[in-house]
C-alpha cells in the first residue's frame, strides 16, 4: 500500500514537474515577444486557425515559432486529446489574449467534423476586433519556413489573392443554394476540409469572396501545366536534370532531411514534420527561423506577386501570366 502511494506520488510530481517545464519554456519564448518586432509586422496582423489534438510538446513549439503579440490564434482542440493535452492548451489559452482555444468533438483524419472546427475558428476570427489581414490554415505539426516578417511581405506581394491548391469538382452536385447546403454535401466526402478552401476560393460567381477567383479557368491552366511538366520529363529522359524536373522531394517520412532543402524553399510552411520522427529537422529549422527572426535577412518578396493567382487578379489575361504553370 505504502509503495504504491509513493509511486504514484512520484509519478504525480514527475508529471507535474514536466508541466512546468513545458509551461516555462512556452513562457520564455512568447514572453520575449512582447511586442511587434517591427512597424511593418504591427500594422499587418495576421490570424491562425489550427487543428491540433496530439503530442503537445510539438504544439507549443510549433506556437512559439508562430508567435507574435500582434497576431490572432484561434486553436481548435479535438476529442482525442487527452486531459493533460486539454488542460496545457486551456492554460496557454488562458494566459495570451491573442490565443483563443475551442473545444470540438473527437474527429477523425478527412472526417466531416474537421469542417465545423475549420469554420468555428473562421467565424472567431471574423468577429474578433483584431485588423488581420491575411488568415492560414495550419495543423499541429506545421513548421513555419518563413518568419512573420517575410510572411508580412509575402501576404502584400499576394495582394489580396488567395493561395490554396484547386481540383476539379462535379460542379452539377452544387447547383442548389449555396454555403449550407455545400457544407451537408461535404458530409460523407473525402477531406473535406481541403474541398471547403478551394470551394470557397474559387468560384467568385457563386460566393464572392475577396481575392477569390475562378479556378474553372485555372484548371485548363493547370491541365497544360502538368503536359508541359510530362513533355520536359520525357525530353530529358536519361539526364541528370529528370529528378530536379520531377519536383522530386526528399522523402520527408522516412528521414532527416537535410535543413538546406527547407530553408531554400518558397513556401512558407512544412506540414507534417513530426518532432519525434525528425527531430533534428525540426529544431534547426525552428533554430533558423528564430536566427532570422531576431536578426532578419533583407527580404525582398515581390516576385510572390508574379504567382498566376496574384496576376489573374490583377487583370493579366491567362495567356500573359508570367508563370503559368506556377499554378498549384
Ligand atoms: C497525454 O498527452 C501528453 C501530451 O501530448 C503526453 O505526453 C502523455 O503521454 C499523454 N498521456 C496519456 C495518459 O496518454
Ligand atoms: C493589387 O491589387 C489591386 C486591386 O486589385 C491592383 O490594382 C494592383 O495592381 C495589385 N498590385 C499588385 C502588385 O498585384
Ligand atoms: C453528417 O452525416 C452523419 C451521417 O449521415 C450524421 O449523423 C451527422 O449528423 C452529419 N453531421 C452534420 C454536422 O451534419
Ligand atoms: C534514353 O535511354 C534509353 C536507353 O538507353 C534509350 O532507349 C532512349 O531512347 C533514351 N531516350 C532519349 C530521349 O534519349
Ligand atoms: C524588390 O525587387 C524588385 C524586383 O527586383 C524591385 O523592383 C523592388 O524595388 C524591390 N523592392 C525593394 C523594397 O527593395
Amino acid at each position: 500500500m505504502a509503495s504504491s502511494r509513493v509511486i504514484s506520488m512520484r509519478s504525480l510530481s514527475t508529471r507535474i514537474g514536466h508541466m512546468i517545464i513545458i509551461i516555462t519554456r512556452v513562457f520564455y519564448w512568447m514572453l520575449m515577444t512582447e511586442r511587434p518586432l517591427s512597424r511593418e509586422e504591427a500594422d499587418f496582423p495576421l490570424a491562425y486557425g489550427l487543428v491540433v489534438y496530439k503530442n503537445i510538446m510539438q504544439v507549443l513549439h510549433m506556437l512559439s515559432a508562430f508567435y507574435q503579440p500582434q497576431n490572432l490564434y484561434c486553436i481548435a482542440m479535438d476529442g482525442h486529446a487527452n486531459e493533460t493535452f486539454k488542460t496545457l492548451m486551456r492554460n496557454v489559452g488562458g494566459c495570451f489574449s491573442n490565443i483563443h482555444i475551442i473545444e470540438i468533438p473527437r474527429i477523425g483524419w478527412g472526417e466531416y467534423g474537421i469542417v465545423t472546427a475549420v469554420w468555428s475558428c473562421l467565424k472567431y476570427a471574423a468577429a474578433s476586433q483584431n485588423q488581420w489581414k491575411y488568415y492560414q490554415y495550419l495543423s499541429g505539426v506545421d513548421v513555419p519556413l518563413k518568419t512573420n516578417l517575410e510572411m508580412v511581405r509575402i501576404f502584400k506581394a499576394l495582394n489580396g489573392s488567395m493561395n490554396m491548391e484547386f481540383i476539379e469538382f462535379q460542379p452539377g452536385r452544387l447547383n442548389g443554394r449555396k454555403v449550407a447546403k455545400y457544407l451537408r454535401f461535404l458530409n460523407g466526402t473525402s477531406i473535406p476540409d481541403e474541398a471547403l478552401w478551394a470551394t470557397l476560393g474559387g468560384n467568385p460567381k457563386v460566393l464572392p469572396y475577396r481575392g477569390s477567383i475562378p479556378s474553372s479557368d485555372f484548371l485548363g491552366l493547370k491541365r497544360a501545366a502538368a503536359e508541359a511538366h510530362q513533355r520536359l520529363l520525357r525530353e530529358a529522359e536519361n539526364s541528370s536534370e529528370k529528378a530536379h524536373i520531377r519536383g522530386e522531394f526528399y522523402p520527408t517520412a522516412s528521414f532527416d532531411t537535410p535543413n538546406r532543402y527547407y530553408v531554400s524553399r518558397p513556401e512558407l510552411v512544412a506540414h507534417k514534420l513530426y518532432i519525434d520522427y525528425e527531430p533534428a529537422t525540426f529544431f534547426c529549422l525552428l533554430k533558423e527561423h528564430q536566427k532570422r527572426t531576431y536578426l532578419p535577412r533583407p527580404f525582398n518578396a515581390s516576385r510572390y506577386s508574379e504567382l498566376p493567382q496574384v496576376e489573374y487578379l490583377r487583370g493579366v489575361p491567362l495567356d500573359k501570366l508570367t508563370h503559368p504553370y506556377f499554378i498549384n
